[in-house]
């Protein structure tokens, strides 16, 4: 039997391989708190555009990371994204575009901006009862998690899923721009020299091209036992 602060589960993998829609419904079955770590990196990457900071000054870095305010809401419901209040405002909707993807990826390696999320993630996760998602969960910020699953699918399959959801949100899409962003964001986050995309040794591997989402988290609850 798990204390809570054991209980926590990690769910790392590249983009579009349904790892926030299968990490929220793991959560509410769980009834674990669900901490959405790609949405900070996507915070800090919007203001640090919008303030026109140069990324290759430190000190500028660092300044506007100290005085971040961020906020993460739950969601409405296991279907919505979680809500992300910056300095009072709600970015929630801006930090979603393919352009805000790429910019999250870029200054998710600087040192300073990792530092600073990777501590506020183990402050939220400090109790136990989380899912986390994100690129670095199981191998990073919660090594000693009780349960890491690391979900793959073919670059093809995660660029359709991803441009069915910009459309369903109302986007016109060029499918091939797509899939160069993907596989781009995927060499960037698994080459940076900090915490890499990487399998954690001991995470459950699960290819999700030919999955649907239950069969996902089936596969998953069929390993958790709290
Ligand atoms: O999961 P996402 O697509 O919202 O993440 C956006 C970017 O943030 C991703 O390309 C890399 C970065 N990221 C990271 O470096 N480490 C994490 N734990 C989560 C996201």
């Amino acid at each position: 039997m798990k204390n809570n602060i054991q209980k926590i589960v990690t769910i790392d993998g590249p983009s579009g391989v349904g790892k926030s829609t299968i990490s929220r419904r793991v959560a509410a079955n769980l009834s674990f708190t669900y901490l959405d770590t790609g949405a900070m990196y996507r915070a800090v990457g919007y203001k640090l555009q919008k303030n026109d900071v140069d990324l290759g000054d430190e000190s500028a870095v660092q300044q506007c990371l100290d005085t971040i305010a961020l906020q993460l809401l739950p969601a409405a419901t296991e279907n919505d994204e979680v809500s992300v209040i910056l300095d009072d405002h709600d970015i929630s909707l801006a930090i979603r575009s393919p352009q805000m993807s790429m910019m999250a990826s870029k200054v998710s390696a600087i040192p300073a901006v990792r530092e600073k999320l990777t501590r506020m993630q183990q402050e939220i996760g400090e109790k136990g009862c989380i899912v986390a998602e994100g690129r670095d969960t199981g191998t990073v910020v919660f090594p000693g998690a009780s349960w890491k699953f690391y979900l793959d699918a073919d670059p093809e399959e995660r660029m359709r899923r991803r441009a069915a959801q910009l459309r369903l949100a109302g986007e016109e899409v060029d499918e091939d721009e797509l899939l160069q962003m993907i596989i781009k964001r995927d060499h960037d986050d698994q080459n940076r020299t900090i915490a890499p995309l990487c399998k954690a040794s001991d995470a459950v591997i699960i290819d999700t091209s030919r999955l649907s989402i239950d069969e996902v988290v089936q596969v998953m609850h069929s390993s958790i036992e709290v």
